[in-house]
């Protein structure tokens, strides 16, 4: 009789146990809940903010940052040309051979090397010391292969942070973001930051253009397809940019460009309205963030934070109902649970979930888990990932919808209002490009939004596009020939 109590016991606090965790995933879902209506007004707001950072600087979250770019690439740059990938968890150094008109990219070098976590939030100098002395080895290398050097070599400087431009060479960064905080570079121009250690090594190279991540990948998806109007980074950080008309740019009244456009690099990141889904997680993230306040959208969305959101709420229901039995330290770590572990954990298809036990017993550190645990742990993973492509989705819808791309405005071609034209938007970025269900996730969501206009979008992933189109950028500005937007 005392066995039997001690089982019914037993049963029903397991029974709570499961009740408590089933709650905490319902609320968490609900909390990050984003119906096709919800995702509208996520639209409407973007354009809103898009109009306002474009009316003032300071406008609006949204930085709208001029860029001085107001030619892309056209497919006769011919020579040799480097660039230089700095902005996430790699930098690239990259070397880029241009056959001229119609030979498209000859061959392409790319070397990718992890950036020291003690250089993210270390000096100028030793930061730029350090990749200036990498450039530098590879186009020793570059050039003994080749047996061949190059007079005045052209580099393009991808630096993927918001930076107030003067000129399509150079620019005062404003703030650091994903995790990089080296604090005399604050109002420093980063191409002489650059130019400074190049020269300290000994390197003859001349910074031809200065760009962001979104405007490399935007100049490759625009010398591979001509309907490219816009790019969009979901990697360690998320951004877009997007072609502009300059009239459209209120706050730099009479800027002229030859093509009458130019290209403006959102910092989307930073994107905020009262309509985006937050959850406590969210506000609990921000609150132990290097970067307090800032990039809301970019925490709810990029590879930085989707696994650390997973993880707290992971360690909550830990806590909270025992499901996970005696809970290893390494669940209450920060960041433990990286993004590309917790998309794996996602996208598990065995019948038994192996990879989510092998994932959760080796970097969590909690042996075991039941299979129903384990499905329980996949749930949480497509809530996190499922509400981010979301966003991403109407983020996108929302720059289509400003420059009347989805199928609402007047068309700019001279077709009747409302048949849209083929539009295409460059992707970039390590979430996106390997992780089918985000990708089907945004591409979902989009077709809820836009309906039959969907049809006329295309998402194109880009590989490297970010550096090498820095490599172009340089070419096409280097040369006296350009083609206008
Ligand atoms: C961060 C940076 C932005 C960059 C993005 C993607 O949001 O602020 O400049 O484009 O990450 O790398």
């Amino acid at each position: 009789c005392v066995i039997a109590a001690a089982l019914v016991s037993r049963r029903v606090k397991s029974h709570r146990r499961w009740q408590r965790a089933a709650e905490l995933v319902a609320e968490f879902e609900e909390g990050c809940g984003t119906p096709v209506g919800r995702l509208k007004q996520v639209v409407d707001a973007m354009v809103v903010e898009m109009h306002a950072g474009l009316a003032s600087d300071g406008g609006s979250k949204l930085k709208m940052l001029l860029t001085y770019v107001d030619s892309l690439p056209h497919g006769s740059e011919k020579g040799i040309y480097y660039a230089l990938d700095l902005g996430g968890t790699n930098f690239r150094v990259l070397q880029v051979q241009l056959g001229g008109k119609g030979s498209n990219i000859l061959k392409q070098k790319v070397e990718k090397q992890p950036i020291p976590q003690e250089l993210m939030t270390s000096t100028c100098e030793k930061m730029f010391g350090f990749i200036a002395s990498k450039l530098k080895q590879f186009v020793e290398e570059d050039e003994e292969s080749r047996e061949g050097t190059i007079e005045t070599r052209a580099l393009g400087f991808t630096f993927s942070f918001p930076v107030k431009q003067s000129s399509v060479s150079s620019g005062v960064l404003m703030k650091w973001t994903k995790g990089f905080s080296i604090e005399d570079a604050a109002d420093r121009d980063i191409v002489a930051c650059l130019q400074e250690a190049l020269t300290k090594e000994g390197l003859n190279m001349q910074v031809a253009v200065l760009v962001n991540d979104t405007v490399g990948t935007l100049a490759l998806g625009h010398y591979h397809d001509q309907d490219t109007v816009a790019a969009v980074i979901i990697g360690t950080g998320t951004n877009a940019c997007y072609v502009e008309r300059t009239d459209a740019i209120i706050k730099y009244q009479g800027l002229l460009t030859n093509s009458g456009s130019m290209v403006i690099n959102m910092e989307w990141g930073n994107f905020w309205t009262s309509h985006l889904p937050r959850t406590s997680y969210d506000v609990e993230l921000d609150e132990d963030s290097l970067n307090r306040t800032d990039q809301g959208f970019e925490k709810m969305i990029s590879g930085m934070y989707l696994g650390e959101i997973a993880r707290r709420v992971l360690f909550r229901i830990a806590v909270e109902s025992e499901v996970f039995g005696d809970v290893g330290s390494k669940l209450s770590q920060p960041f433990a649970l990286s993004t590309p572990l917790m998309a794996t954990m996602h996208e598990d298809e065995s019948a038994d979930l192996r990879e989510v036990k092998r994932i959760v017993e080796q970097t969590l550190q909690i042996p075991d888990i039941p299979l129903k645990t384990r499905r329980l742990v996949v749930k949480v993973c497509d809530i996190v990932s499922r509400r981010a492509a979301r966003l991403v989705a109407a983020g996108i819808v929302g720059i289509l919808k400003k420059i009347g791309r989805d199928g609402s405005g007047p068309s700019t071609s001279g077709r009747p209002k409302g048949q849209p034209m083929r539009t295409v938007v460059a992707v970039e970025g390590g979430l996106y490009e390997g992780y089918s269900m985000f990708r089907d996730y945004v591409d979902e969501a989009i077709v809820e939004i836009l309906g039959d206009v969907a049809q006329y979008i295309f998402l194109k992933t880009t590989v490297d596009g970010s550096g090498t189109g820095a490599a172009l950028l340089a070419a096409a500005h280097s040369s006296n020939r350009k083609s206008y937007i």
